[in-house]
């Protein structure tokens, strides 16, 4: 059974892909970083403990990642992150304080010593910034070969970003970072808007959950709802909102839920270029052997059908 360890800048999508991971049998989720992105990575953090708690799994320990990019010292919340998530990353929903606090080890050391530890074992998936992943290269760079398989949410090959007409939200966090990780870390799976904005949860599917009559079908059903009138709210989609980071844990377990190309790619991070964080075809290494793969097409269906039913 392969270790699962989620990156997560908890928001609401993030908190889906963190039940998902939880209730399926197929991983063993190791523990969770937090970084900074949908909120502060303190407010990440805590909001992962909290959903911990609820899902009764207090046993999965949170690290502390990165506060900020890799080329800035400080980090602001965007506020089209706040309409989208809650000013708290939960859709201003107040969760049960967990029972318990962060681990004192930082997250990129986590990630570091778990790559040691679990090597091809591992599944590492990063549904926020790149942040920690180029951070725990830099210090040792082994675990870009060691770890068994990155599946990351994030980046637009094919269809616009969502910041800018190149740029989707994660990337555009930390450009130089996701430069790094796309053209060091092996067996690279990117799971971005070219899959996940046709992954759409409606309204009909919360209700499904509500009717459940559980806590947390309940709970996540309210979440859900949030964000879905955001994303009516902000014209992004008046039919439903995008699964982004559930998405990416659903094609780590099983990767027959998407159609993948194989690119080396890379991220643009010139301020002055106009597609800042645009991820795109590599032009130096277009036609070496690459272990970096794209997700280009999804069985909506099947993985929209599938979540529902996993809660
Ligand atoms: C990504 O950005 C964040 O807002 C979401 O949680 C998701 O990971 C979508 O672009
Ligand atoms: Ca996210």
């Amino acid at each position: 059974i392969k270790k699962m360890i989620l990156d997560l800048d908890t928001g609401i999508d993030d908190a889906l892909a963190l039940a998902l991971a939880v209730e399926d049998p197929r991983v063993d989720l190791i523990g969770i970083i937090a970084s900074y992105g949908n909120t502060l990575v303190e407010t990440a953090a805590q909001n992962s403990l909290n959903l911990l708690h609820l899902l009764g799994a207090d046993d999965v320990p949170v690290f502390v990642g990165e506060a900020h990019s890799s080329t800035t010292n400080h980090f602001d919340v965007m506020p089209i992150s706040m309409a989208i998530h809650g000013d708290n990353g939960v859709g201003n929903i107040e969760l049960p304080i967990a029972p318990r606090t962060v681990e004192t080890k930082s997250g990129v050391q986590f990630l570091i010593d778990a790559a040691h530890e679990f090597g091809e074992h591992l599944i590492y998936l990063p549904t926020g910034p790149l942040t920690n992943l180029a951070a725990a290269i830099q210090i040792d760079p082994e675990i870009a070969t060691l770890i068994g398989q990155t599946t990351l949410m994030g980046g637009a090959l094919t269809v616009p970003g969502n910041v800018t007409p190149f740029t989707e939200a994660n990337i555009h966090q930390d450009p130089e970072a996701a430069d790094f990780a796309f053209t060091h870390q092996k067996n690279l799976t990117m799971v971005g808007l070219d899959v996940t904005l046709r992954t759409l949860m409606t309204k009909a599917h919360t209700q499904a959950w509500r009717e459940l009559g559980t806590e947390s079908g309940r709970l996540y059903a309210n979440l859900m709802d949030y964000y879905i009138d955001a994303y009516d709210r902000l014209d992004i989609d008046h039919r439903g909102a995008a699964l982004h980071d559930p998405l990416a844990v659903a094609v780590a377990i099983d990767p027959d839920y998407v159609q993948t190309i194989d690119l080396n790619t890379r991220v643009t991070y010139d301020q002055e270029s106009g597609d800042y964080g645009r991820t795109i075809g590599d032009r130096e290494r277009l036609n070496e052997p690459t272990t970096t793969k794209i997700a280009v097409d999804v069985d909506v269906e099947r993985f929209v059908r599938d979540f529902q039913e996993f809660m």
